[in-house]
């Protein structure tokens, strides 16, 4: 069986993008794949977060996970810093990172350019580290965005430069996988491009919104003055609430919608407060579990340690090997 790993970082609550683009694959994949889905703590360093917005953090995520069904007993779930192996991994991909590359690396250059007081060498060796994250297990699929294809190229590369150096063929090749046929577009809610938190609060709706909070997002949804003509191609912010509907509605509901946009008699008042009950519908299961799950420490001290330890379980073996590999002996 085929291993995926994708690391997650943890910074702010889900909002419907993550939870229809990523989520809904990682729960389909935990069935087909030996799957590992990390929480990166490690990684989230980078900006110096406080001990306790660093834990409250990490909860949040691990508590918004499983309260939209990863299932602990299908995938292991761990936090990164559970599994120290991976910092030992990173420290031997380290030695045959190159300096030029690092810094050539688009979202390395970003961060630069954002934060230039904060140029610090946990930044240059992200990618590094995202390697170690993959390798360690194994993987050779990994589900992540677009943009996250330019540091998968940099772990076959730092993967295939350990196997090089060593003449082994130790790691494999690992590749960004998605179901591609069921990539679907989650744009946000302000007559823009997708879904995301970076755009503003008001342009997501996350998955631990109250019902008030996204009725009040859909209605402020930016929308035109409506249809002019029978048919008419919808302009991006009106196709956009269309195709939240698409998602969280039913058939029906879409296609009474569609027909009343296309013959002129849309209501954009009615529209959206259909949209916004559907999302609330849609959203309900998990917001509920959201803050069940939240108050249960029992419950997520043993998923945590659970996962840990099935991590470790795959980390130390490699370690051991890469040990082996480098040539480190016991005396
Ligand atoms: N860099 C990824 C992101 O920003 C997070 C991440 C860290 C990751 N390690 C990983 C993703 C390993 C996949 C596999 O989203």
């Amino acid at each position: 069986m085929e291993t995926v790993v994708s690391g997650i970082r943890s910074t702010g609550n889900l909002h419907l993008g993550n939870y229809y683009g990523a989520i809904q694959n990682f729960i389909k994949m935990q069935h087909e794949y030996n799957c590992y889905f990390f929480i990166a703590d490690l990684h989230s360093l980078t900006t110096h977060p406080t001990p306790g917005d660093l834990h409250g953090n990490v909860k949040q995520v691990l508590v918004e996970y499983l309260a939209a069904g990863i299932d602990p007993e299908q995938a292991t779930i761990y936090i990164q810093s559970d599994v120290p192996e991976v910092a030992e991994l990173y420290l031997y991909l380290n030695m045959n990172a190159y300096l030029g590359e690092l810094e050539r690396a688009t979202s390395f250059k970003d961060k630069v350019r954002a934060n230039p007081d904060n140029v610090n060498a946990g930044l240059l060796t992200y990618p590094v580290l995202m390697a170690a994250d993959i390798i360690i297990h194994k993987a050779t699929k990994v589900p992540v965005g677009k943009d996250q294809e330019q540091h998968l190229e940099m772990a076959r590369t730092f993967g295939n430069r350990f196997n090089r150096l060593y003449n082994t063929e130790y790691f494999p090749e690992p590749y960004a996988f998605n179901y591609s046929s069921q990539l679907v577009k989650i744009p946000g809610l302000d007559g823009k491009g997708k879904m995301g938190k970076s755009e503003g609060e008001a342009n997501a709706v996350y998955l631990s919104d109250s019902p008030e909070t996204i009725r009040k997002k859909v209605l402020k949804a930016v929308t035109d003055a409506g249809p002019t003509v029978e048919n008419q191609q919808k302009p991006q912010e009106i196709q956009n609430l269309f195709d939240l509907m698409k998602v969280v509605s039913t058939a029906d509901t879409y296609e009474y919608f569609d027909g009343l946009y296309n013959k002129m008699q849309i209501r954009y008042g009615d529209f959206k407060k259909q949209l916004a009950e559907d999302m609330i519908i849609a959203t309900a299961p998990i917001r509920d579990k959201i803050n069940d799950i939240a108050n249960d420490e029992a419950y997520l001290r043993q998923v945590a340690r659970y996962g840990a330890a099935k991590a470790r379980e795959s980390a130390s073996r490699t370690i051991k090997e890469v040990r082996e590999i480098i040539g480190f002996r016991n005396f």
